[in-house]
Protein backbone atom coordinates (compact mmCIF):
# COMPACT_ATOMS: atom_id res chain seq x y z
CA UNK A 1 0.00 0.00 0.00
CA UNK A 2 2.11 2.42 1.00
CA UNK A 3 4.08 2.68 -3.05
CA UNK A 4 0.88 3.86 -4.10
CA UNK A 5 0.04 6.14 -1.34
CA UNK A 6 3.62 7.19 -1.98
CA UNK A 7 3.39 7.81 -5.42
CA UNK A 8 -0.13 9.70 -5.12
CA UNK A 9 1.18 11.76 -1.89
CA UNK A 10 4.22 12.60 -4.85
CA UNK A 11 2.00 13.05 -7.82
CA UNK A 12 -0.49 15.68 -5.61
CA UNK A 13 2.94 17.49 -4.42
CA UNK A 14 4.09 17.75 -7.97
CA UNK A 15 0.94 18.94 -9.36
CA UNK A 16 0.68 22.02 -6.57
CA UNK A 17 4.67 22.47 -7.16
CA UNK A 18 3.84 22.75 -10.80
CA UNK A 19 1.41 25.12 -9.74
CA UNK A 20 4.04 26.98 -7.77
CA UNK A 21 6.50 27.07 -10.85
CA UNK A 22 3.77 28.18 -13.32
CA UNK A 23 2.97 30.87 -10.69
CA UNK A 24 6.47 32.50 -11.09
CA UNK A 25 6.62 31.81 -14.88
CA UNK A 26 3.64 33.57 -15.69
CA UNK A 27 4.80 36.41 -13.18
CA UNK A 28 7.97 36.62 -14.91
CA UNK A 29 6.10 36.96 -18.46
CA UNK A 30 4.25 39.20 -17.38
CA UNK A 31 1.03 36.86 -18.08
CA UNK A 32 -0.42 37.80 -15.09
CA UNK A 33 -0.88 41.59 -14.37
CA UNK A 34 -2.36 42.77 -11.00
CA UNK A 35 -4.43 45.82 -9.90
CA UNK A 36 -7.77 47.19 -11.27
CA UNK A 37 -6.61 47.74 -14.86
CA UNK A 38 -6.20 44.05 -15.32
CA UNK A 39 -10.06 43.16 -14.55
CA UNK A 40 -10.34 45.26 -17.69
CA UNK A 41 -9.02 43.28 -20.36
CA UNK A 42 -12.80 41.53 -20.95
CA UNK A 43 -13.76 45.00 -21.95
CA UNK A 44 -13.92 46.97 -25.32
CA UNK A 45 -12.61 50.17 -24.99
CA UNK A 46 -15.60 52.05 -23.80
CA UNK A 47 -17.39 49.40 -22.97
CA UNK A 48 -17.04 49.72 -19.49
CA UNK A 49 -20.60 50.37 -17.65
CA UNK A 50 -22.67 48.91 -20.77
CA UNK A 51 -24.75 45.97 -19.96
CA UNK A 52 -24.36 42.59 -21.94
CA UNK A 53 -26.98 40.65 -21.27
CA UNK A 54 -28.04 38.55 -24.84
CA UNK A 55 -30.73 36.18 -22.59
CA UNK A 56 -32.98 39.28 -22.74
CA UNK A 57 -34.91 41.56 -25.99
CA UNK A 58 -33.45 45.39 -26.50
CA UNK A 59 -36.42 46.50 -24.13
CA UNK A 60 -34.77 44.21 -21.47
CA UNK A 61 -31.17 45.19 -21.76
CA UNK A 62 -32.82 48.69 -21.59
CA UNK A 63 -34.21 48.93 -18.05
CA UNK A 64 -31.17 46.51 -17.12
CA UNK A 65 -28.79 48.89 -17.88
CA UNK A 66 -30.84 52.22 -16.27
CA UNK A 67 -30.88 49.61 -12.99
CA UNK A 68 -27.38 49.30 -13.11
CA UNK A 69 -26.57 52.93 -13.87
CA UNK A 70 -28.89 54.11 -10.96
CA UNK A 71 -27.06 51.50 -8.86
CA UNK A 72 -23.41 52.79 -10.06
CA UNK A 73 -24.32 56.03 -9.61
CA UNK A 74 -22.67 56.79 -13.45
CA UNK A 75 -24.24 57.87 -16.15
CA UNK A 76 -25.02 55.71 -19.21
CA UNK A 77 -24.16 57.93 -22.41
CA UNK A 78 -26.42 55.99 -25.16
CA UNK A 79 -24.22 58.14 -27.92
CA UNK A 80 -20.68 56.67 -27.02
CA UNK A 81 -22.03 53.27 -27.42
CA UNK A 82 -22.95 53.57 -30.77
CA UNK A 83 -19.90 54.33 -31.51
CA UNK A 84 -18.11 51.88 -29.68
CA UNK A 85 -20.47 49.46 -31.65
CA UNK A 86 -19.13 50.10 -34.56
CA UNK A 87 -15.12 50.48 -33.56
CA UNK A 88 -12.92 47.62 -35.05
CA UNK A 89 -12.64 45.48 -31.85
CA UNK A 90 -16.42 45.08 -31.32
CA UNK A 91 -16.31 43.41 -35.01
CA UNK A 92 -13.38 41.17 -34.28
CA UNK A 93 -15.57 39.99 -31.13
CA UNK A 94 -18.49 39.13 -33.79
CA UNK A 95 -16.10 37.33 -35.62
CA UNK A 96 -14.72 35.72 -32.48
CA UNK A 97 -18.02 34.58 -31.43
CA UNK A 98 -18.66 33.25 -34.78
CA UNK A 99 -15.81 30.87 -34.67
CA UNK A 100 -16.40 28.97 -31.82
CA UNK A 101 -19.96 28.52 -32.29
CA UNK A 102 -20.54 25.26 -34.09
CA UNK A 103 -17.77 23.67 -31.08
CA UNK A 104 -19.94 25.35 -28.31
CA UNK A 105 -23.31 24.36 -30.09
CA UNK A 106 -22.08 20.67 -30.50
CA UNK A 107 -21.17 20.37 -26.63
CA UNK A 108 -24.08 22.37 -24.80
CA UNK A 109 -26.81 20.66 -27.43
CA UNK A 110 -25.08 17.53 -26.34
CA UNK A 111 -25.61 17.93 -22.57
CA UNK A 112 -29.07 19.09 -22.72
CA UNK A 113 -29.81 15.53 -23.59
CA UNK A 114 -27.87 14.18 -20.98
CA UNK A 115 -29.42 16.85 -18.47
CA UNK A 116 -32.67 15.37 -19.22
CA UNK A 117 -31.88 11.50 -19.19
CA UNK A 118 -29.95 11.67 -16.01
CA UNK A 119 -32.41 13.56 -14.59
CA UNK A 120 -35.01 11.19 -15.19
CA UNK A 121 -32.55 8.15 -13.70
CA UNK A 122 -32.03 10.05 -10.95
CA UNK A 123 -36.36 10.73 -10.06
CA UNK A 124 -36.65 6.72 -10.78
CA UNK A 125 -33.27 6.18 -8.55
CA UNK A 126 -34.86 8.09 -5.85
CA UNK A 127 -38.58 6.87 -6.21
CA UNK A 128 -36.96 3.36 -5.53
CA UNK A 129 -35.59 4.39 -2.00
CA UNK A 130 -39.34 4.19 -0.86
CA UNK A 131 -41.35 2.42 -3.30
CA UNK A 132 -38.98 -0.38 -3.65
CA UNK A 133 -41.63 -2.27 -5.62
CA UNK A 134 -41.28 0.19 -8.72
CA UNK A 135 -39.60 -1.14 -11.57
CA UNK A 136 -38.60 -4.40 -10.20
CA UNK A 137 -39.19 -6.41 -13.94
CA UNK A 138 -35.76 -5.49 -15.03
CA UNK A 139 -32.24 -6.19 -14.25
CA UNK A 140 -31.16 -2.85 -16.02
CA UNK A 141 -33.76 -1.08 -13.94
CA UNK A 142 -32.20 -2.12 -10.11
CA UNK A 143 -31.19 0.54 -7.98
CA UNK A 144 -27.51 -0.21 -8.51
CA UNK A 145 -27.53 0.29 -12.17
CA UNK A 146 -30.12 2.74 -12.18
CA UNK A 147 -28.10 5.44 -9.27
CA UNK A 148 -24.81 4.52 -11.13
CA UNK A 149 -26.30 5.70 -14.86
CA UNK A 150 -27.73 8.80 -13.06
CA UNK A 151 -24.23 9.55 -11.57
CA UNK A 152 -22.35 9.16 -14.75
CA UNK A 153 -24.38 11.16 -16.79
CA UNK A 154 -24.83 14.03 -14.89
CA UNK A 155 -20.91 14.07 -14.36
CA UNK A 156 -19.90 13.29 -17.40
CA UNK A 157 -23.19 14.34 -19.44
CA UNK A 158 -24.35 17.00 -18.34
CA UNK A 159 -21.89 19.03 -15.99
CA UNK A 160 -18.52 18.05 -18.43
CA UNK A 161 -20.12 18.97 -21.39
CA UNK A 162 -22.07 21.84 -20.57
CA UNK A 163 -18.29 23.28 -18.78
CA UNK A 164 -16.74 22.14 -22.12
CA UNK A 165 -19.33 24.05 -24.03
CA UNK A 166 -18.99 27.47 -22.49
CA UNK A 167 -15.16 27.11 -22.21
CA UNK A 168 -14.76 26.49 -25.76
CA UNK A 169 -17.16 29.94 -26.21
CA UNK A 170 -15.17 31.87 -23.77
CA UNK A 171 -11.69 31.23 -24.66
CA UNK A 172 -11.02 32.58 -28.19
CA UNK A 173 -12.77 35.85 -26.23
CA UNK A 174 -10.91 36.12 -23.33
CA UNK A 175 -7.56 35.09 -25.72
CA UNK A 176 -8.92 38.10 -28.31
CA UNK A 177 -8.69 35.68 -31.14
CA UNK A 178 -10.86 33.35 -32.94
CA UNK A 179 -10.70 29.48 -32.09
CA UNK A 180 -8.10 27.28 -33.51
CA UNK A 181 -8.71 24.44 -34.21
CA UNK A 182 -12.64 23.93 -33.42
CA UNK A 183 -12.67 20.64 -35.87
CA UNK A 184 -11.05 18.88 -32.87
CA UNK A 185 -13.08 19.92 -30.44
CA UNK A 186 -16.27 18.84 -32.17
CA UNK A 187 -14.62 15.55 -32.96
CA UNK A 188 -13.59 15.67 -29.17
CA UNK A 189 -18.01 16.30 -29.05
CA UNK A 190 -18.79 13.33 -31.05
CA UNK A 191 -15.95 10.81 -29.37
CA UNK A 192 -16.94 11.51 -25.78
CA UNK A 193 -20.77 11.72 -26.58
CA UNK A 194 -20.16 7.68 -27.77
CA UNK A 195 -17.72 6.80 -24.67
CA UNK A 196 -20.43 7.99 -22.63
CA UNK A 197 -23.31 6.51 -24.37
CA UNK A 198 -21.48 2.93 -24.51
CA UNK A 199 -20.65 3.65 -21.15
CA UNK A 200 -23.91 4.17 -19.47
CA UNK A 201 -25.30 1.09 -21.73
CA UNK A 202 -22.67 -0.59 -19.88
CA UNK A 203 -23.47 0.48 -16.64
CA UNK A 204 -27.03 -0.51 -17.13
CA UNK A 205 -26.35 -3.93 -18.55
CA UNK A 206 -24.19 -4.93 -14.67
CA UNK A 207 -20.93 -4.17 -16.66
CA UNK A 208 -18.79 -1.60 -14.46
CA UNK A 209 -15.24 -1.17 -13.01
CA UNK A 210 -17.34 -0.66 -9.32
CA UNK A 211 -15.38 2.67 -8.57
CA UNK A 212 -17.21 5.43 -7.35
CA UNK A 213 -17.13 8.15 -10.16
CA UNK A 214 -14.92 5.45 -12.06
CA UNK A 215 -17.91 3.35 -12.66
CA UNK A 216 -17.75 2.98 -16.85
CA UNK A 217 -15.43 0.43 -17.84
CA UNK A 218 -12.54 1.22 -18.57
CA UNK A 219 -11.66 -0.30 -21.89
CA UNK A 220 -14.59 2.25 -22.70
CA UNK A 221 -12.94 5.46 -20.68
CA UNK A 222 -10.31 5.25 -23.38
CA UNK A 223 -12.73 7.06 -25.18
CA UNK A 224 -13.50 10.21 -22.46
CA UNK A 225 -9.76 10.29 -22.12
CA UNK A 226 -9.51 10.75 -26.12
CA UNK A 227 -12.77 13.40 -26.68
CA UNK A 228 -11.11 15.52 -23.60
CA UNK A 229 -7.71 14.97 -25.01
CA UNK A 230 -9.41 16.27 -28.57
CA UNK A 231 -10.78 19.13 -26.71
CA UNK A 232 -7.57 20.85 -25.25
CA UNK A 233 -6.05 21.29 -28.77
CA UNK A 234 -7.84 24.21 -29.94
CA UNK A 235 -7.07 25.40 -26.24
CA UNK A 236 -3.07 25.29 -26.60
CA UNK A 237 -3.78 26.27 -30.50
CA UNK A 238 -5.76 29.25 -29.51
CA UNK A 239 -3.06 30.00 -26.49
CA UNK A 240 -0.77 30.10 -29.09
CA UNK A 241 -2.26 32.52 -31.66
CA UNK A 242 -4.03 34.73 -28.53
CA UNK A 243 -3.60 38.69 -28.92
CA UNK A 244 -4.50 39.32 -25.66
CA UNK A 245 -1.05 39.48 -23.51
CA UNK A 246 -2.29 39.53 -19.64
CA UNK A 247 -4.60 36.55 -19.26
CA UNK A 248 -7.81 36.98 -17.37
CA UNK A 249 -7.93 35.18 -13.99
CA UNK A 250 -11.07 32.77 -16.20
CA UNK A 251 -8.49 31.59 -18.43
CA UNK A 252 -6.04 30.42 -15.70
CA UNK A 253 -9.10 28.63 -14.44
CA UNK A 254 -10.68 27.02 -18.06
CA UNK A 255 -7.19 25.98 -18.88
CA UNK A 256 -6.05 24.35 -15.62
CA UNK A 257 -9.15 22.51 -15.76
CA UNK A 258 -8.06 21.35 -19.18
CA UNK A 259 -4.70 19.70 -17.79
CA UNK A 260 -6.03 18.88 -14.48
CA UNK A 261 -8.63 16.38 -15.70
CA UNK A 262 -6.66 13.91 -18.14
CA UNK A 263 -4.06 13.70 -15.39
CA UNK A 264 -6.77 13.00 -12.80
CA UNK A 265 -8.42 10.85 -14.88
CA UNK A 266 -5.75 8.65 -17.04
CA UNK A 267 -3.88 8.11 -13.52
CA UNK A 268 -7.37 6.61 -11.24
CA UNK A 269 -8.01 5.04 -14.64
CA UNK A 270 -5.24 3.33 -15.40
CA UNK A 271 -6.40 -0.68 -15.01
CA UNK A 272 -4.56 -3.29 -12.87
CA UNK A 273 -2.39 -1.05 -10.72
CA UNK A 274 -4.30 -0.20 -7.76
CA UNK A 275 -6.11 -3.06 -5.46
CA UNK A 276 -7.81 -2.99 -2.27
CA UNK A 277 -7.71 0.08 0.16
CA UNK A 278 -4.99 1.48 -2.00
CA UNK A 279 -7.99 1.45 -4.49
CA UNK A 280 -10.43 3.37 -2.42
CA UNK A 281 -7.30 6.10 -2.00
CA UNK A 282 -6.92 6.66 -5.46
CA UNK A 283 -10.71 6.39 -5.79
CA UNK A 284 -11.75 9.04 -3.99
CA UNK A 285 -8.32 10.88 -4.29
CA UNK A 286 -9.99 11.38 -8.04
CA UNK A 287 -13.60 11.69 -7.10
CA UNK A 288 -12.91 14.71 -5.09
CA UNK A 289 -10.36 16.22 -7.32
CA UNK A 290 -12.72 16.13 -10.45
CA UNK A 291 -14.84 18.50 -8.36
CA UNK A 292 -12.40 20.43 -7.37
CA UNK A 293 -10.19 20.65 -10.19
CA UNK A 294 -12.13 19.45 -12.99
CA UNK A 295 -16.09 21.20 -12.36
CA UNK A 296 -15.03 23.82 -9.73
CA UNK A 297 -12.49 25.92 -12.22
CA UNK A 298 -15.02 25.56 -15.07
CA UNK A 299 -17.83 27.05 -13.20
CA UNK A 300 -15.27 29.92 -11.10
CA UNK A 301 -14.05 30.60 -15.06
CA UNK A 302 -17.77 31.26 -16.40
CA UNK A 303 -18.63 33.01 -13.11
CA UNK A 304 -15.63 35.56 -12.80
CA UNK A 305 -16.77 36.11 -16.51
CA UNK A 306 -20.41 36.77 -16.91
CA UNK A 307 -21.06 38.25 -14.03
CA UNK A 308 -18.32 40.97 -14.83
CA UNK A 309 -19.93 41.10 -18.60
CA UNK A 310 -23.17 41.12 -17.84
CA UNK A 311 -22.64 44.15 -15.08
CA UNK A 312 -20.25 46.02 -17.09
CA UNK A 313 -18.62 46.51 -14.70
CA UNK A 314 -14.57 44.94 -13.50
CA UNK A 315 -14.76 42.03 -10.34
CA UNK A 316 -14.47 43.61 -7.13
CA UNK A 317 -10.68 42.97 -6.64
CA UNK A 318 -8.24 41.24 -9.15
CA UNK A 319 -5.94 40.64 -7.12
CA UNK A 320 -7.57 38.44 -4.63
CA UNK A 321 -9.38 36.55 -7.61
CA UNK A 322 -5.35 35.79 -8.47
CA UNK A 323 -5.13 34.52 -4.96
CA UNK A 324 -8.67 32.17 -5.22
CA UNK A 325 -7.02 30.81 -8.29
CA UNK A 326 -3.63 29.88 -7.22
CA UNK A 327 -4.65 28.76 -3.54
CA UNK A 328 -6.89 26.19 -5.32
CA UNK A 329 -4.14 24.95 -7.37
CA UNK A 330 -1.95 24.91 -4.16
CA UNK A 331 -4.07 23.10 -1.62
CA UNK A 332 -6.82 21.13 -3.43
CA UNK A 333 -5.40 18.07 -4.75
CA UNK A 334 -4.65 16.52 -1.53
CA UNK A 335 -8.16 17.37 -0.06
CA UNK A 336 -9.60 14.38 -1.30
CA UNK A 337 -8.53 11.38 1.42
CA UNK A 338 -11.24 13.39 4.02
CA UNK A 339 -13.95 11.12 2.53
CA UNK A 340 -12.06 7.89 4.50
CA UNK A 341 -12.00 9.36 7.96
CA UNK A 342 -12.12 6.57 10.02
CA UNK A 343 -11.51 3.51 7.23
CA UNK A 344 -8.04 1.46 6.89
CA UNK A 345 -5.97 4.24 5.61
CA UNK A 346 -2.82 5.75 7.92
CA UNK A 347 -4.10 8.49 9.72
CA UNK A 348 -0.93 10.65 8.74
CA UNK A 349 -2.65 10.55 5.39
CA UNK A 350 -5.80 11.93 6.25
CA UNK A 351 -4.53 14.39 8.91
CA UNK A 352 -2.85 15.52 5.87
CA UNK A 353 -6.22 15.59 3.95
CA UNK A 354 -8.16 17.51 6.77
CA UNK A 355 -5.14 20.65 7.18
CA UNK A 356 -5.57 20.96 3.55
CA UNK A 357 -9.36 21.02 4.01
CA UNK A 358 -9.62 23.48 6.35
CA UNK A 359 -6.80 25.55 4.19
CA UNK A 360 -9.58 25.55 1.36
CA UNK A 361 -11.08 28.32 3.55
CA UNK A 362 -8.36 30.64 1.78
CA UNK A 363 -9.08 30.49 -2.03
CA UNK A 364 -13.68 30.00 -0.66
CA UNK A 365 -13.38 32.98 0.87
CA UNK A 366 -11.16 34.81 -1.61
CA UNK A 367 -13.74 34.06 -4.67
CA UNK A 368 -16.94 34.67 -2.32
CA UNK A 369 -16.05 37.70 -1.35
CA UNK A 370 -14.96 38.94 -4.24
CA UNK A 371 -17.87 37.67 -6.63
CA UNK A 372 -20.47 39.04 -3.42
CA UNK A 373 -18.61 42.29 -3.57
CA UNK A 374 -18.82 42.67 -7.03
CA UNK A 375 -22.93 42.19 -7.43
CA UNK A 376 -23.51 43.94 -4.01
CA UNK A 377 -25.53 47.21 -4.37
CA UNK A 378 -26.46 46.02 -7.56
CA UNK A 379 -29.29 43.85 -6.38
CA UNK A 380 -31.91 44.90 -7.96
CA UNK A 381 -30.27 43.82 -11.21
CA UNK A 382 -31.06 40.15 -10.61
CA UNK A 383 -34.54 40.88 -10.95
CA UNK A 384 -33.91 42.11 -14.95
CA UNK A 385 -31.26 39.71 -16.06
CA UNK A 386 -31.79 35.81 -15.85
CA UNK A 387 -28.05 35.17 -16.33
CA UNK A 388 -26.88 37.01 -13.36
CA UNK A 389 -30.29 35.48 -11.05
CA UNK A 390 -28.90 31.93 -12.06
CA UNK A 391 -25.03 32.77 -11.68
CA UNK A 392 -25.43 34.74 -8.48
CA UNK A 393 -27.21 31.85 -6.58
CA UNK A 394 -24.56 29.65 -7.59
CA UNK A 395 -21.50 31.73 -6.69
CA UNK A 396 -23.53 32.50 -3.43
CA UNK A 397 -23.86 28.40 -2.87
CA UNK A 398 -20.12 28.03 -3.90
CA UNK A 399 -19.25 29.44 -0.28
CA UNK A 400 -21.88 27.50 1.50
CA UNK A 401 -21.20 24.21 -0.14
CA UNK A 402 -17.49 25.05 -0.01
CA UNK A 403 -17.53 25.88 4.08
CA UNK A 404 -20.05 22.88 4.52
CA UNK A 405 -17.22 20.56 2.58
CA UNK A 406 -14.75 21.99 5.31
CA UNK A 407 -16.74 21.54 8.01
CA UNK A 408 -17.62 17.90 7.11
CA UNK A 409 -13.83 16.65 7.18
CA UNK A 410 -13.38 17.60 10.29
CA UNK A 411 -13.85 14.59 12.83
CA UNK A 412 -16.22 15.43 14.72
CA UNK A 413 -18.93 16.14 12.67
CA UNK A 414 -17.90 13.44 10.00
CA UNK A 415 -18.46 10.82 12.30
CA UNK A 416 -22.31 12.16 12.58
CA UNK A 417 -23.18 12.56 8.87
CA UNK A 418 -20.21 9.94 7.03
CA UNK A 419 -22.42 7.09 5.60
CA UNK A 420 -25.88 9.23 5.41
CA UNK A 421 -28.35 11.04 3.10
CA UNK A 422 -26.32 14.36 4.33
CA UNK A 423 -23.73 13.65 2.01
CA UNK A 424 -26.23 13.15 -0.86
CA UNK A 425 -27.48 16.66 0.02
CA UNK A 426 -23.95 17.83 0.37
CA UNK A 427 -23.17 16.43 -3.01
CA UNK A 428 -25.66 18.09 -4.61
CA UNK A 429 -25.42 21.44 -3.06
CA UNK A 430 -22.15 21.44 -4.82
CA UNK A 431 -22.75 19.93 -8.31
CA UNK A 432 -26.31 21.28 -8.32
CA UNK A 433 -26.74 24.12 -6.45
CA UNK A 434 -23.44 25.84 -7.55
CA UNK A 435 -22.26 24.56 -10.60
CA UNK A 436 -25.20 23.75 -12.58
CA UNK A 437 -26.99 26.76 -11.53
CA UNK A 438 -23.63 28.40 -13.14
CA UNK A 439 -24.15 26.55 -15.90
CA UNK A 440 -28.06 27.76 -16.51
CA UNK A 441 -26.54 30.94 -16.71
CA UNK A 442 -24.02 30.56 -19.01
CA UNK A 443 -25.66 29.10 -21.32
CA UNK A 444 -28.82 31.47 -21.43
CA UNK A 445 -26.11 34.34 -22.03
CA UNK A 446 -24.38 31.82 -24.79
CA UNK A 447 -26.63 30.55 -27.00
CA UNK A 448 -28.29 33.69 -28.22
CA UNK A 449 -24.70 34.36 -29.69
CA UNK A 450 -24.36 31.43 -30.71
CA UNK A 451 -27.75 30.81 -32.65
CA UNK A 452 -27.93 34.98 -33.34
CA UNK A 453 -31.35 35.10 -32.38
CA UNK A 454 -33.55 35.35 -29.09
CA UNK A 455 -34.80 32.92 -26.49
CA UNK A 456 -38.05 32.88 -28.01
CA UNK A 457 -40.27 32.17 -24.37
CA UNK A 458 -38.46 34.45 -22.01
CA UNK A 459 -41.24 33.12 -19.69
CA UNK A 460 -39.89 30.03 -19.35
CA UNK A 461 -36.73 31.37 -18.05
CA UNK A 462 -38.33 32.31 -14.83
CA UNK A 463 -40.72 29.37 -15.11
CA UNK A 464 -37.38 27.12 -14.94
CA UNK A 465 -35.35 29.54 -12.09
CA UNK A 466 -38.55 28.90 -10.16
CA UNK A 467 -38.79 25.18 -10.55
CA UNK A 468 -35.06 24.63 -9.90
CA UNK A 469 -34.61 26.59 -7.22
CA UNK A 470 -38.08 25.60 -4.93
CA UNK A 471 -37.47 22.23 -6.27
CA UNK A 472 -33.24 21.89 -5.12
CA UNK A 473 -33.94 23.50 -1.58
CA UNK A 474 -36.51 20.87 -0.62
CA UNK A 475 -34.39 18.48 -2.21
CA UNK A 476 -31.58 19.79 -0.23
CA UNK A 477 -33.11 20.98 3.26
CA UNK A 478 -35.01 17.46 3.36
CA UNK A 479 -32.36 15.45 2.99
CA UNK A 480 -30.06 17.19 5.25
CA UNK A 481 -32.53 16.97 8.12
CA UNK A 482 -32.51 13.27 7.42
CA UNK A 483 -29.03 12.83 7.21
CA UNK A 484 -28.28 14.03 10.60
CA UNK A 485 -30.97 12.17 12.17
CA UNK A 486 -29.90 8.72 10.28
CA UNK A 487 -26.41 9.45 11.93
CA UNK A 488 -28.14 10.06 15.37
CA UNK A 489 -29.73 6.29 14.73
CA UNK A 490 -26.58 4.72 13.54
CA UNK A 491 -23.74 6.14 16.76
CA UNK A 492 -26.72 5.42 18.91
CA UNK A 493 -25.78 1.68 20.23
CA UNK A 494 -28.94 0.99 21.71
CA UNK A 495 -31.23 1.36 18.97
CA UNK A 496 -31.50 -0.91 15.97
CA UNK A 497 -29.97 -0.54 12.75
CA UNK A 498 -33.51 -0.27 10.68
CA UNK A 499 -34.39 2.80 13.12
CA UNK A 500 -31.62 4.75 10.91
CA UNK A 501 -33.55 3.34 7.66
CA UNK A 502 -36.57 4.33 8.63
CA UNK A 503 -36.36 7.32 10.75
CA UNK A 504 -35.05 8.66 6.60
CA UNK A 505 -38.46 7.40 4.53
CA UNK A 506 -40.37 11.10 5.17
CA UNK A 507 -37.37 13.05 4.19
CA UNK A 508 -36.47 10.53 1.36
CA UNK A 509 -40.27 11.57 -0.05
CA UNK A 510 -39.65 15.05 0.15
CA UNK A 511 -36.31 14.49 -1.68
CA UNK A 512 -38.46 12.79 -4.43
CA UNK A 513 -40.77 15.50 -4.53
CA UNK A 514 -37.92 18.26 -4.87
CA UNK A 515 -36.49 16.03 -7.32
CA UNK A 516 -39.72 16.23 -9.74
CA UNK A 517 -39.86 19.83 -9.60
CA UNK A 518 -36.34 19.94 -10.48
CA UNK A 519 -36.39 17.31 -13.45
CA UNK A 520 -39.58 19.22 -14.82
CA UNK A 521 -37.47 22.55 -14.61
CA UNK A 522 -35.25 20.75 -16.68
CA UNK A 523 -37.53 19.31 -19.30
CA UNK A 524 -38.68 23.18 -19.54
CA UNK A 525 -35.49 24.56 -20.33
CA UNK A 526 -34.44 21.17 -22.81
CA UNK A 527 -38.34 22.28 -24.25
CA UNK A 528 -36.88 26.06 -24.47
CA UNK A 529 -33.58 25.43 -25.91
CA UNK A 530 -34.65 23.40 -28.43
CA UNK A 531 -37.50 25.61 -29.78
CA UNK A 532 -34.60 28.07 -30.40
CA UNK A 533 -32.46 25.40 -31.76
CA UNK A 534 -35.60 24.77 -34.56
CA UNK A 535 -36.21 28.71 -34.34
CA UNK A 536 -39.36 28.53 -33.04
CA UNK A 537 -41.92 31.28 -31.21
CA UNK A 538 -42.03 35.12 -31.99
CA UNK A 539 -39.53 37.85 -32.91
CA UNK A 540 -38.98 40.57 -30.62
CA UNK A 541 -36.11 42.82 -31.25
CA UNK A 542 -34.49 40.57 -33.92
CA UNK A 543 -30.72 39.38 -34.18
CA UNK A 544 -28.98 39.63 -31.23
CA UNK A 545 -26.17 39.68 -33.01
CA UNK A 546 -23.92 42.23 -31.45
CA UNK A 547 -23.12 45.37 -33.14
CA UNK A 548 -26.63 45.36 -34.63
CA UNK A 549 -29.20 47.69 -35.09
CA UNK A 550 -29.92 48.12 -31.07
CA UNK A 551 -26.43 46.49 -29.61
CA UNK A 552 -26.35 46.49 -26.23
CA UNK A 553 -28.65 48.50 -23.68
CA UNK A 554 -29.54 51.17 -26.25
CA UNK A 555 -33.13 51.31 -27.36
C1 LIG B 1 -27.89 18.25 -12.80
C2 LIG B 1 -28.51 17.62 -11.88
C3 LIG B 1 -27.90 16.67 -10.89
C4 LIG B 1 -26.61 16.47 -10.52
C5 LIG B 1 -25.38 17.21 -11.03
C6 LIG B 1 -26.58 15.37 -9.57
C7 LIG B 1 -25.45 14.84 -8.98
C8 LIG B 1 -25.42 13.70 -8.19
C9 LIG B 1 -24.26 13.16 -7.53
C10 LIG B 1 -22.88 13.75 -7.60
C11 LIG B 1 -24.62 12.06 -6.86
C12 LIG B 1 -23.72 11.16 -6.00
C13 LIG B 1 -23.93 11.55 -4.55
C14 LIG B 1 -23.10 10.75 -3.55
O1 LIG B 1 -23.05 9.53 -3.65
O2 LIG B 1 -22.50 11.34 -2.65
C15 LIG B 1 -26.02 11.88 -7.09
C16 LIG B 1 -26.76 10.87 -6.53
C17 LIG B 1 -28.14 10.81 -6.57
N1 LIG B 1 -28.98 11.75 -7.15
FE1 LIG B 1 -28.44 13.35 -8.25
N2 LIG B 1 -27.87 14.96 -9.38
C18 LIG B 1 -28.70 15.74 -10.14
C19 LIG B 1 -30.07 15.68 -10.22
C20 LIG B 1 -30.83 14.80 -9.51
C21 LIG B 1 -32.26 14.75 -9.56
C22 LIG B 1 -33.17 15.67 -10.37
C23 LIG B 1 -32.65 13.74 -8.74
C24 LIG B 1 -34.07 13.37 -8.47
C25 LIG B 1 -34.52 13.01 -7.32
C26 LIG B 1 -31.45 13.12 -8.19
C27 LIG B 1 -31.41 12.03 -7.35
C28 LIG B 1 -30.28 11.36 -6.95
C29 LIG B 1 -30.27 10.10 -6.22
C30 LIG B 1 -31.50 9.31 -5.78
C31 LIG B 1 -28.94 9.77 -5.99
C32 LIG B 1 -28.41 8.52 -5.26
C33 LIG B 1 -28.30 8.82 -3.79
C34 LIG B 1 -27.86 7.60 -2.98
O3 LIG B 1 -26.94 6.91 -3.40
O4 LIG B 1 -28.46 7.37 -1.94
N3 LIG B 1 -30.37 13.81 -8.67
N4 LIG B 1 -26.49 12.90 -7.90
Amino acid sequence: MSLTVGALLALSFFISVLGLFIFIWAQTKGLMQAGPDAAQVIFAKGELGVVEEPSISATGRATLQRVESESSGIRFDAASLHTVAKSAEFEERIVIDRSSRTAAFAFLTSSMLWLVLGSIAGLIASQKLTAPDFLTGSAWLTFGRVRTAHLNMVIYGWASMAGLGIALWMLPRLLKTPLMGARFAVAGAGVWNAGLAAGVAAILSGWTDGLQWLEIPWQIGILLAIGGALCGVPLLLTLRQRKAHHLYVSVWYIGSALIWFPILYVVAKVPHVHFGVEQAIVNWWFAHNVLGLWLTPLGLGAAYYFIAKVLGRPIYSYNMSLVGFWALAMFYSQAGIHHLIGGPVPNWLVSVSVVQSVMMIVPVLAVGLNQHMTVAGRLATLKHSPTLRFIVVGAILYTLVSLQGTLEALPFFNRLVHFTQYKVAHAHLGLYGFYSMIMFGSIYFVMPRVLEREWPYPRLIGLHFWLVGIGFSIYFVFLSIGGVLQGIAMLDATRPFIDSVTVTGPYLMARTFGGALMTLGHLVFAYHFFAMVLDRGTRRSGSVLLGSARPLGAE
